[in-house]
């Protein structure tokens, strides 16, 4: 399937998407978030701003990814004073190994430098090799495990972190890399 840059929207997440979105996690995850999570989310978006000398220093993230107008993707994130923590991001299975997920990430990666963040953190399930394939891909390390810290079923979580304190020009490369649909 061909995708174009022009066929793909990224928007912020609205109450009305939530059913949608609420599905996808459910195909998607064993334990999946709930509609009341996403509901809390949205709701805090906006009150957990902090702004000092004019830089935003905490920011919560939740957006979704269209493609055509069908909702086929999302990532949710926090920047907390210059560390983003990715939260959750999705592909929906029909749409995966399309270069969607790459997408998404370039488009969180774009958030955090925006922010002036200095790394993005995320957990990952040991056993979830795809996700953690992207995540190398494009410069993100494993720096701990954390024990037993998924359920259904109880697994350990990678901690990884990539650093964005690299230079514009190689964070530029790094970019362009990134956005290959
Ligand atoms: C992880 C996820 C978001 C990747 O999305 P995607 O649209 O498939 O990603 P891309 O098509 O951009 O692929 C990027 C890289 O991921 C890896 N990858 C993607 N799908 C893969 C698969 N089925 N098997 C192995 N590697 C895979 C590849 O390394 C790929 O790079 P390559 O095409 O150059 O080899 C998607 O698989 C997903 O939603 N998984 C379920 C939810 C999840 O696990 N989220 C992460 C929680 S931490």
């Amino acid at each position: 399937m061909e995708i174009r840059e022009e066929d793909l929207k990224l928007r912020e997440m609205t109450e009305a998407d939530i059913p949608t979105i609420v599905e996808i996690e459910q195909e998607l995850f064993s334990l999946p978030w709930t509609t009341d999570i996403f509901l809390e989310e949205i709701a805090s978006r906006d009150q957990f701003y902090q702004v000092i000398n004019g830089k935003k220093l905490t920011c919560k993230h939740n957006y979704l990814l269209e493609l055509r107008g069908e909702i086929v993707g999302f990532f949710l994130g926090w920047a907390i004073y210059g560390e983003y923590s990715l939260m959750n991001i999705g592909v929906t299975k029909r749409y995966q190994n399309l270069g969607l997920g790459s997408f998404l990430l370039h488009q969180v990666i774009e958030k955090a430098l925006e922010l002036e963040c200095f790394d993005i953190y995320l957990e990952v399930r040991e056993s979830n090799i795809s996700a953690q394939k992207l995540y190398r891909k494009y410069g993100f390390k494993e720096i701990s495990i954390r024990k037993d810290y998924y359920f259904e079923p109880t697994e350990n979580a990678l901690v990884m972190r990539l650093d964005l304190d690299v230079s514009g020009e190689k964070m530029d490369a790094l970019l362009d890399e990134i956005l290959r649909v």
